[in-house]
């Protein structure tokens, strides 16, 4: 009789355990929901330029000549955002952004490392790996030792409560910080519980504070959020009165932006945005 009581509580713990190797803030969200990932998830596959494979069987999106000033200036919505198919493909965004990875090392001994931790994160949690790596661009350029900011937001992705990037083991230490970004820590969500809000289910109970409907399952408006930590309609550009391009340059990244002035100072022209007075340093 006692130990029946028990099993309707170890049973989660139980059923969860495999997927809970990572200690994020809450449980809820370790995968993308399976909705969202027809939409937004492709499983990496090598991308062979001279073949057509899985990753191309629509319009093959060309490497852009300049991809310093790339920039794309949709919405204000998320809605008017594209779909990953306006995306290019992992192999392409990494060619163009390991350069810039191995600048912000001064060095390319991570490079390799880098690339499959993303890979590995992506393929566990669902979250696509070119997300992914543009949040990381967005974030730290990749600089796996980069400081703090705001005294707490630390590591590859810049996440409150991440791990720091070790020395002794960079391999485990880049893993634990892209971990970190997406399931969240101990302290804050991660970019996957914004992502993982849409319409379909309840709002996690551990997102008090943020007006999940508006997210919609939309990976633009989650780094939004990921980025502000709320949001307050479907306008991703304006975030408070203030103007935001968090989202749009993660779109961009994801269209082939290495993060590099060029893009920035085309930002600026951006119609109805509310760019032109950004800083491009
Ligand atoms: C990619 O191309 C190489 C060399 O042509 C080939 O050996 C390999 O099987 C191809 N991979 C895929 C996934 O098509
Ligand atoms: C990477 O981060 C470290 C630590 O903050 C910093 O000293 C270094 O200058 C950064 N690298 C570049 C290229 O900015």
């Amino acid at each position: 009789m006692r130990s029946s009581q028990y099993i309707p509580f170890l049973l989660p713990f139980a059923i969860a355990w495999p997927y809970t190797k990572h200690q994020g803030y809450g449980t809820s969200s370790t995968q993308l929901h399976e909705n969202l990932q027809d939409a937004w998830y492709t499983k990496y596959t090598k991308d062979n330029r001279s073949e057509v494979n899985t990753l191309s069987t629509k319009n093959r999106l060309v490497t852009p000549n300049d991809p310093t000033s790339v920039y794309s200036c949709v919405g204000p919505k998320a809605e008017d955002f594209p779909g990953q198919d306006e995306w290019l493909t992992f192999d392409q965004l990494w060619e163009i952004n390991e350069p810039v990875i191995e600048k912000a090392n001064r060095a390319s001994t991570y490079n390799d490392d880098l690339q499959a931790a993303i890979k590995e994160v992506a393929s566990d949690s669902k979250v696509d790996a070119r997300l992914i790596l543009a949040l990381i661009m967005q974030e730290s350029s990749g600089n796996v030792t980069i400081h703090c900011t705001e005294s707490t937001a630390c590591g590859l992705m810049q996440h409150r409560g991440s791990h720091p990037f070790s020395p002794s083991s960079p391999k485990s230490g880049i893993k634990s910080m892209i971990e970190d970004g997406v399931y969240g820590t101990p302290q804050v969500p991660g970019f996957l519980s914004y992502f993982n809000c849409d319409a379909s289910t309840p709002a996690p109970s551990e997102l008090t504070w943020v007006n999940t409907q508006l997210i919609k399952g939309n990976p633009y408006a989650a780094a939004h959020v990921y980025n502000t930590g709320h949001i307050d309609d479907d306008t991703l550009s304006t975030d408070r009165g203030k103007s935001n391009y968090y989202a749009h340059d993660i779109l961009s990244r994801l269209q082939g932006w290495n993060g590099w002035r060029g893009g920035c100072e085309k930002s600026r022209g951006c119609d109805g945005l509310g760019f032109e007075d950004r800083n491009c340093w």
